[in-house]
């Protein structure tokens, strides 16, 4: 009896061991199946070619499509198209629907240039389209350069993504902040740990990147942000199609388009934040919006939206922390970051007073749904009111090289309001270099 028992338990043993033996193999090799390349189309319904790429040729033109939204703020119109243009080649187009699982028929586009391209040969473009009445629940949408044309089977459509919730829904975040486009070998990843975890003790909940290229440890960091969900990555090849420019003015950098198409990803990046984050701010990864008499964002938005109820464009100023100047008591020059490559924000406590003689440029904070087209220092086009936050309620602390290099140290403002949070923001910074494998094991707590 128990000789049996015995038995039995190995063969239940041995039909288990056997079991997940296959079922290990089974998901392994069809994840190996489901590696292979070519994953940029897949056949949906209406059996059109759906690009699931972040850029996508618009067939017989130069232009670039970026995403498609629902859109029914501006009347006559349902789906924008945020696109990148050729902006000496603009002709007309017709947008064509799969609705239900049928191709609609074509209604005229309305072609929109976005008012600032700092003089490049391409530019940011919306696509403004209707939906035929004809057509019940459009879920993709293309555009032809030919009313109803017959369409090849090489033209690729664009999903189109919602932008509004439903009464009983949640938004998901307060705050979303969108860093337009890394690119190079960038590697400052001590400042961007550090501006991340800042951005997150301030309340933000979800952080947007449009990732070209990076340097390898900035990468690990970005894969770790990534993984636990508080980071988006936009993969953003634009350099397979363009050459993009690594400044702001066409006549200085030259190129095809201004900084990488910074502007269709700020763009592409409020859209994509409306259905589910209450605020947006738009700055560079260097740049940390920093609330001077609050303890976070929401905070500080509940009373600027109090006194500013139709307000939906908040503008902030740029205060520049050069980072040549150190905090001589060296106070926050911590021995575990000594070998994590990049600028420690902590130890650059002297601030450069702007010259307001001059154009002074600020960054954003949008309600999305309030806003139309966006610029990097302004928005172009908003349904809502504009407003200047004064700086010693909020300013950006951006720590860069200096700007205003007259300015001797004696000139410049010691600010230290970055150290109100170094209790929790240090170990929060060593925590996920630590996860990213970044810290060294001697700098280990
Ligand atoms: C469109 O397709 C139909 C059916 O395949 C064909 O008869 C017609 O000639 C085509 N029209 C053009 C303009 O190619
Ligand atoms: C949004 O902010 C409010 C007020 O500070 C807070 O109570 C709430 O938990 C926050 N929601 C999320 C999703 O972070
Ligand atoms: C950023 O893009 C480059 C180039 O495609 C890629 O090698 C790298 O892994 C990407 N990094 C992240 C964090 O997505």
């Amino acid at each position: 009896m128990t000789h049996t028992k015995d038995l039995r338990g190995k063969l239940l043993l041995l039909f288990t061991v056997t079991f997940l033996f296959v079922t290990v193999f089974i998901i392994r090799s069809s994840r190996m199946v489901r590696e292979i390349p070519n994953p940029s189309f897949s056949l949906k319904a209406c059996h059109v070619q759906v690009s699931e790429q972040p850029i996508t040729p618009l067939q017989d033109t130069q232009h670039l499509l970026v995403s498609a939204y629902m859109d029914q703020r501006v009347k006559g119109f349902d789906v924008r198209i945020i696109s990148i243009f050729k902006r000496d080649s603009v002709h007309p187009l017709h947008c064509i629907f799969c609705c239900s699982g049928d191709i609609s028929t074509t209604t005229p586009a309305n072609i929109l240039p976005h008012s600032d391209h700092f003089g490049f040969p391409y530019g940011t473009t919306d696509v403004m389209c209707q939906i035929p009445l004809t057509c019940h629940r459009a879920t993709h949408v293309s555009l032809l350069t030919e009313p109803n044309k017959n369409i090849s089977t090489e033209q690729l459509w664009l999903p189109i993504r919602r932008t509004a919730v439903n009464e009983k829904e949640k938004l998901q975040f307060n705050f979303t902040v969108c860093i337009s486009n890394l690119f190079g070998e960038y590697n400052n990843v001590l400042q961007v740990a550090q501006s991340l975890e800042m951005y997150r003790l301030l309340g933000v909940g979800r952080v947007v990147i449009y990732n070209t290229s990076c340097g390898p440890e900035l990468d690990l960091l970005l894969q770790t942000y990534s993984q636990e969900g508080f980071l988006e990555i936009v993969p953003w090849p634009i350099d397979k199609y363009l050459i993009p420019s690594k400044g702001w003015s066409f006549s200085i950098h030259g190129g095809d388009l201004h900084y990488y198409g910074q502007l269709a990803t700020l763009n592409d990046c409020i859209y994509r934040s409306m259905a589910r984050s209450h605020y947006v701010t738009l700055n560079d990864i260097d740049e940390i919006v920093m609330p001077y008499q609050h303890d976070n964002l929401a905070d500080l938005m509940s009373v600027l939206q109090q006194h500013n109820p139709n307000t939906g464009v908040f503008l902030i100023e740029n205060h520049i922390f050069p980072k040549i100047y150190f905090e001589p008591g060296g106070r926050f020059h911590l021995s575990q970051w000594k070998d994590v490559p990049g600028v420690n924000i902590l130890e650059h406590i002297y601030r450069e007073t702007p010259d307001m003689n001059i154009y002074h440029p600020y960054k954003i904070i949008v309600q999305p749904r309030m806003v139309e087209q966006t610029s990097v220092h302004s928005v172009l086009k908003t349904f809502g009111q504009v407003y200047k936050v004064p700086h010693d309620v909020c300013r950006l602390i951006h720590t860069r090289v200096a700007l205003r290099r007259e300015l001797t140290l004696e000139q410049l403002n010691v600010d230290k309001r970055l150290w109100d949070f170094h209790e929790k923001l240090i170990p929060n910074v060593d925590k996920v270099l630590r996860r990213a494998g970044l810290l060294s094991s001697e700098g280990q707590s």
